[in-house]
């Protein structure tokens, strides 16, 4: 049997997962690693950890499927920053991760500059410590003798998807692809290229960055020894272009949301990048060669902390023991008793976009039970959502009619109708919810004829479980506004 094999490096776990033909899961082996967060506010990976333990997983599952391997497909974490040395293929520091924060200090100096508008224009980008930028610039000017190096072309920058595209070559090959350069706050979403003003604007010498590569096509061999075969690595996109990807949206006007680490809720545009009038993001979604999936913009909204919370409940407030245990506790009480948690533990992204906010439970009286806050936590993942879908129905002027759901915590069948009450739409859950990891299994299968286009993976998606809303429209505006209180009182708690 021939098959698929989709590595997806993610925040909290490296996973890869085999596809066949009708695009079912045929093995799957994950490993979790560390989160290390050396002050608050910061959040760091180590490199090396990110590619053992992807290596590990992709060895695991391989064994497990059995069969041929006939194309890798990368998908990974999106803007966390990696910077190593050429030479012997060390980082030269831990991983910058999506979430740190410590660069909003230096967003504010270019916000106060007034770059706010040539960088949305060029990257369709906000400014915010979310985006690789601001963090390969950290790197540069605070380890030692790194700047100077990576003048001299002795380092290299890259996303976790270049870092694991290195390892796999071997080093033969430094490269991202598009959907990945757009996250950076360096590329420019026109030319498709990386832009000097940009770079001179952020101190980054050109001599770091990747050659940027399409999402699909036939980009190199591994490295023969790490497999014992020599398999084309075929696709890479982020994560949640990925997605967007497996769940089949490849005309205009679909959209997606993914339930993982955060929440991100990505609609495809078509073939021309959107500005958004209501802070969302611009992105590449892929970039391939082929008609079926040729160049795609999307418009995106990116929610911090989603299933995040719940680890949070888990392992900081230790109210529940497995993450799945969140969904009955929540169901012991019938609301949250006006208890609203705004989980902004790594500031707030769309629509706020605080790098200062913090996470505030608010509205608790003696009778607050962790019931109760078990409750607000859903309520939160699914409210920041409702928030985004309302900014992407402004700026795109379409009335969406139902949102893809995908990713971990979609099983969570109390948070989907809970979304589908805050959205006042359907949401609709396919069978695979591994759209991630399919989604880049289908963009490397496309560009080696493993798939023969758009229509036999439109026809792969198939609907698990619909989701209708329930909520009267006037409690379900009441309820977004009250959230809109509490999320007010999170804003600037860092910024003293
Ligand atoms: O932008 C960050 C995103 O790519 C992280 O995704 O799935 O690890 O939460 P995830």
């Amino acid at each position: 049997m021939k098959y698929v094999l989709a590595l997806d490096q993610g925040t909290t776990s490296s996973r890869a997962i085999v596809f066949n033909r009708e695009g079912q899961v045929v093995a799957l082996a994950q490993r979790e690693f560390r989160q290390i967060f050396p002050q608050p506010g910061w959040v760091e990976h180590d490199a090396r950890e990110i590619w053992a333990t992807q290596h590990a997983v992709a060895l695991e599952a391989i064994e497990k499927a059995g069969g041929e391997i006939v194309a890798i497909g990368i998908t990974n974490q999106r803007e966390t920053t990696v910077l190593w040395d050429r030479a012997t293929g060390q980082p030269v520091a831990n991983a910058i991760v999506w979430q740190d924060r410590r660069t909003a200090p230096r967003c504010d100096e270019l916000r106060k500059a007034g770059k706010a508008a040539l960088i949305q224009k060029k990257t369709g980008l906000v400014i915010d410590a979310y985006f690789s930028g601001t963090k390969l610039q950290w790197l540069l000017d605070n380890v030692p003798g790194a700047r100077k190096r990576a003048e001299a072309g002795e380092l290299a920058f890259g996303t976790v998807d270049s870092w694991l595209l290195w390892n796999l070559t071997r080093g033969r090959l430094h490269g991202t692809d598009a959907s990945n350069a757009s996250r950076t706050l360096l590329f420019n979403l026109h030319t498709m290229d990386w832009d000097d003003e940009l770079l001179r604007l952020l101190d980054i010498p050109r001599a770091v960055l990747p050659q940027v590569l399409p999402s699909s096509g036939l980009l190199a061999d591994v490295e023969t020894s790490l497999f014992e075969a020599s398999i084309p690595i075929a696709g890479i996109a982020g994560d949640q272009q990925a997605a967007t990807f497996g769940q089949a949206c490849f005309a205009p006007g679909m959209a997606k949301n993914t339930y993982g680490t955060g929440c991100f809720m990505l609609m495809n545009t078509g073939a021309t990048p959107v500005a958004s009038r209501n802070r969302l993001l611009t992105t590449v979604g892929w970039q391939g060669p082929q008609a079926a999936h040729r160049t795609a913009y999307c418009l995106e909204g990116s929610v911090f902390m989603a299933g995040a919370t719940v680890q949070w409940l888990r392992d900081g407030l230790q109210v529940i023991q497995s993450a799945p245990e969140v969904e009955s506790l929540a169901a012991q009480v019938e609301d949250t008793g006006d208890v609203y948690l705004v989980p902004a533990f790594a500031g707030l992204g769309t629509p706020d976009w605080d790098g200062y906010a913090r996470g505030t439970l608010v509205g608790m009286t003696r009778g607050t039970t962790r019931a109760h806050i078990a409750r607000a936590a859903l309520e939160a993942i699914a409210l920041q959502s409702a928030d985004v879908f309302d900014a992407m129905s402004r700026d795109s002027r379409i009335a969406l009619k139902e949102l893809r759901v995908d990713g971990g915590a979609s099983r969570n069948n109390l948070l989907m109708q809970m979304q589908a009450d805050f959205l006042g739409v359907p949401v609709v859950r396919p069978q695979v919810t591994e759209t991630t990891a399919l989604g880049a299994a289908y963009l490397a299968g496309l560009a080696t004829g493993y798939w023969s286009g758009a229509d036999e993976i439109s026809a792969q998606w198939k609907s698990d479980r619909r989701f209708e809303p329930r909520l009267p429209e006037g409690e379900r505006r009441a309820k977004l506004a009250r959230w809109r209180q509490a999320v007010e009182r999170s804003k600037g708690w860092a910024q003293r």
